[in-house]
């Protein structure tokens, strides 16, 4: 049986972080506020013309080398983003270019706040098939670029960042398995108002931003969340108890600990970054996992659960031995 591992994994983060503090002075909001609903404290943003590729190469580039391959080796590049640099080409094959790997897939998948996982399980099955050897997953975002200060609702959530994974073919347990869904009828509740065939609004920024309805985002998370974890342990017939790490979405703190809760996890054992990060949607997994691995708390061996939840909507998991 072939098995996707993952080899190494690496992130980046942009150098200007702008504390709650902050936006307090340029909207009307508060820390406590931001705090108590979120456990958002702090997010970092991209400087001036730093975009999601620039981010991404860092990312990739410590993901490779904690590798310890060459990057020649790498025979596919996924990209899960909701903040391309361009419409097309896809910021995936910018990477490729960055990354001097001309001749392999390269292609940017958009799941909205899922696309890391996402992207986690279309190169399983990719490797599963013996169509790939080693694949380059990553999950970038620049959501900054899309936030309306006017709107106190969403703007205090959002923000930048990148990560990436190297999958290899092994014979040794890596993916034990991966779940994805999508509900379409729920498109209206979150996400940003323009696009290509729609048009652009003549307004500041073409008129992106973000809308959401975070009373019932917040629901239908928590439901769907716990949903997810009971297909994923049933799938591997296992119990609550063999989950070492949870390594989640970061939405929202409150989304997190009702998930831990549904596991029966002590917060210890899940990896928060939201009061740091923010959420940096497809990053923010892939940031997670990095600095779990990083900080030596997720070990070899470890058996690790994925999972997302985002606009669509859209929802994954991924069971993993690391
Ligand atoms: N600062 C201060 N006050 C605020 C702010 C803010 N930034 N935003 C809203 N408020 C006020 C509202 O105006 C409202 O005031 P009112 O009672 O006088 O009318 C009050 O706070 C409560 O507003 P609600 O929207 O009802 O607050 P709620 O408790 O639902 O919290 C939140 C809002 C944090 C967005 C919550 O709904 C949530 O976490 N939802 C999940 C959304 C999410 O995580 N989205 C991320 C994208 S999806 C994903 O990644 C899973």
């Amino acid at each position: 049986m072939i098995y996707s591992r993952i080899m190494g994994t690496g992130s980046y983060l942009p150098e200007n972080i702008v504390t709650n503090k902050d936006l307090e002075k340029i909207m009307d909001t508060n820390d406590q506020w931001i705090q108590d609903r979120t456990g958002i404290k702090q997010r970092h943003m991209a400087a001036e013309g730093e975009t999601t590729v620039d981010m991404v190469e860092q990312a990739a580039l410590r993901a490779i080398e904690a590798s310890g391959i060459d990057a020649a080796e790498i025979d596919m590049i996924i990209l899960g983003t909701t903040t391309p640099d361009l419409i097309f080409p896809s910021s995936a094959c910018l990477l490729q270019e960055r990354l001097g790997l001309p001749g392999i897939a390269a292609f940017d998948l958009n799941a909205a706040c899922t696309s890391f996982v996402y992207s986690i399980s279309v190169a399983d099955q990719f490797i599963k098939s013996g169509m790939a050897k080693k694949i380059l997953v990553c999950g970038a975002e620049t959501l900054s670029r899309a936030l309306d200060y006017e709107d106190r609702t969403t703007a205090v959530l959002f923000a930048d960042g990148a990560g990436a994974i190297v999958l290899e073919a092994s014979e040794e347990p890596g993916i034990l398995s991966t779940h994805i869904h999508a509900d379409g009828r729920y498109a209206h509740l979150l996400g940003a108002d323009v696009g290509v065939s729609r048009g652009f609004k003549d307004s500041n920024n073409g008129g992106l931003k973000i809308l959401m309805n975070g009373r019932e985002v917040f629901k239908m998370a928590v439901r769907t969340l716990g949903q997810i974890v009971d297909e994923t342990l049933a799938a591997n017939n296992l119990e609550k108890s063999d989950i070492d790490w949870l390594i989640p979405h970061q939405a929202n703190l409150r989304i997190i600990m009702a998930t831990a809760k549904k596991l029966n996890m002590p917060m210890e054992k899940v990896i928060v970054t939201v009061d740091k990060h923010g959420n940096t949607s497809a990053a923010s997994v892939a940031l997670a996992l990095d600095e779990g691995v990083r900080s030596g708390r997720v070990k070899r061996g470890d058996t690790i659960l994925l999972e997302a939840f985002g606009g669509g909507f859209t929802w994954g998991s991924a069971l993993i031995k690391y």
